[in-house]
């Protein structure tokens, strides 16, 4: 069995302006991922994906593109960013662009185009009514915007300097998708697809039904008492889907990971009914929201087993540049990061890590208004507290500070008096540098299952099997490929636990304590071990 490049690999996210100034202006940039491309080598991650870096007024840092063949000055030129795809394929790994295909900024020429009169070109090359209808925008409120030089209202699905393509205009799939053959064509590895989700709305603007419902959630995510029935997860949008999947294919085997939400029979729509001809793989956010429990992990695991079954390959994700960091939700316990990683790394997914996850990094709250995030201005007039309570990250500043490589000032990322947002206080501690030279560190439990999962092929291919009959605060799962089979069992409590366990040959232990021996399996209180069986 062999599956595609892009179910077995492993990801690392990148936000470029956090990761590494290589010029000291206090703004990451290519050539600064390049520096730091061994790292990321040497850490064993196989696939990166960079967060948007293209020509940007920056409101939204980047997710508002102004011209996608071109790249914004602070971040470097397009020779970076071909320099950046050739030497990432010389070691090996492959890189995956962000496409943000929804939406453009309000100053991408196309848009000035269009609002400039009702018969222009590009007068319907985004969504334009006399009135606008019911529908809520992702962030909150009508997504409609007044544009006195037309005398009408444009639609966008996340905040109003980000007005959203017409996709039944078959020019502007076409002036997109000559974007994506304009990429690949220079090597990229595939996508990750912002918001794939909204990107068609009813062809009719038909009001959406009103519903009971406060705070968006991941099944509905733009909630506020209405059910996003017309402007989310069309049917289009899966057609789409297909479509760009040929596109690709033109190319070779990409990758396309789609940023979709809704409920998860939906959202697997997206790659295709019984073929993988869709997307290759999309994100599945409710776990963003985990709880640090066995009982949690064996439910979420036995559903998108599920949900994912061969060919198609869940996505493991616990954080992202939008949500909360892993990290704090477990409150800085480094011990349960580590675990966490175990299970995220040899679970039957592929797994995608935030930058700084690998050495727990955790949220700095910073004040909503100096935000350098547009979405707290939105709601500046709410208590942040609000917020807190109920779980939902408003300030993305929070998860998107600088990189924390070592202990010297900035925390090694740039040689700048000030970076674009501070660096973390605990930097002096929580950095590459220390966890490097400490074995038991989360760096090197993240390092060392990485070379685990390059060198046994369960881990990338096999089968999953959820295993019962153990003590309820253990969570045991084997990967099985041919006659190579392999046993994880992660004890999720605080308490030591001891119980039968057939003898094979343990890989890896999470503390020095967890052992196998005489046919019984004995874990410290969030301890771990894998065991290999058979050849
Ligand atoms: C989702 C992205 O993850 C987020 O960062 C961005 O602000 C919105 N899409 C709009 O593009």
């Amino acid at each position: 069995m062999s599956l595609p490049w892009y179910h077995t690999t492993t990801i690392y996210q990148i936000y470029p302006r956090s990761f590494y100034d290589s010029n000291g202006d206090g703004i990451g940039d290519l050539p600064g991922i390049l520096q730091k491309l061994d790292y990321l080598h040497e850490l064993g991650f196989e696939t990166l994906w960079l967060s948007p870096f293209f020509a940007s007024p920056q409101k939204d840092f980047g997710y508002d593109i102004s011209d996608y063949l071109s790249i914004a000055p602070e971040y470097g030129t397009l020779d970076d960013a071909f320099c950046l795809i050739e030497e990432t394929h010389r070691r090996g790994m492959r890189i995956v662009f962000d496409m943000v295909m929804n939406h453009t900024s309000d100053q991408h020429p196309w848009f000035l185009e269009s609002r400039t009169s009702r018969h222009n070109p590009k007068a319907d090359w985004y969504l334009w009514r006399d009135q606008p209808n019911n529908w809520h925008s992702l962030t909150g409120g009508s997504g409609w915007r007044y544009a006195p030089e037309r005398d009408q209202y444009y639609w966008a699905s996340f905040l109003p300097f980000q007005p959203d393509l017409n996709y039944r205009n078959p020019d502007v799939k076409r002036a997109m998708l000559e974007i994506v053959r304009f990429w690949l064509s220079r090597g990229v590895d595939g996508f990750r697809l912002d918001i794939f989700n909204v990107i068609y709305k009813d062809a009719e603007f038909r009001n959406n039904p009103l519903k009971f419902q406060l705070i968006p959630s991941v099944d509905n995510p733009s909630g506020f008492f209405q059910e996003a029935r017309y402007n989310l997860n069309l049917p289009e949008s899966f057609l789409l889907a297909k479509e760009l999947r040929q596109v690709c294919d033109e190319f070779g085997p990409k990758l396309t990971l789609g940023e979709v939400s809704g409920k998860r029979e939906i959202i697997r729509k997206y790659l295709g009914e019984t073929e993988n001809d869709g997307l290759t793989l999309v994100f599945d956010f409710a776990m963003l929201n985990f709880r640090f429990q066995a009982d949690y992990f064996r439910r979420l695991i036995a559903d998108l087993e599920a949900a994912y079954p061969a060919p198609f390959m869940p996505v493991y994700v616990f954080s992202n540049h939008d949500r909360r960091r892993s990290m704090t939700r477990l409150k800085g316990d480094a011990r349960k990061a580590r675990l966490l990683v175990t299970l995220q790394l040899t679970v039957r997914g592929v797994p995608c890590m935030y930058y700084g996850e690998e050495i727990g990094m955790t949220d700095l709250p910073l004040p909503f208004h100096s935000a350098l995030d547009p979405l707290p201005h939105k709601y500046r007039f709410v208590p942040r507290f609000v917020f807190d309570l109920l779980g939902l990250t408003i300030n993305r500043d929070d998860v998107r500070t600088p990189m924390q490589w070592d202990a010297s000032p900035n925390a090694g990322f740039s040689s700048a008096p000030h970076t674009w947002l501070p660096v973390h206080p605990n930097y002096r501690t929580v950095n590459v540098a220390a966890q490097q030279a400490d074995p038991g560190s989360l760096l090197n439990t993240v390092r060392a299952i990485l070379a685990l999962r390059r060198a046994h092929a369960s881990l990338r291919e096999g089968t999953l099997q959820l295993l019962d009959g153990l003590p309820a605060q253990v969570l045991g799962y084997t990967r099985q490929v041919s006659e190579e089979r392999l046993a994880i069992l992660l004890n999720f409590g605080e308490q030591t636990c001891a119980f039968p366990f057939s003898t094979g040959q343990v890989l890896f232990r999470l503390t020095p304590e967890d052992n196998l021996e005489a046919g019984a399996a004995r874990l410290a209180g969030l301890g771990g071990l894998i065991v290999h069986f058979g050849s």
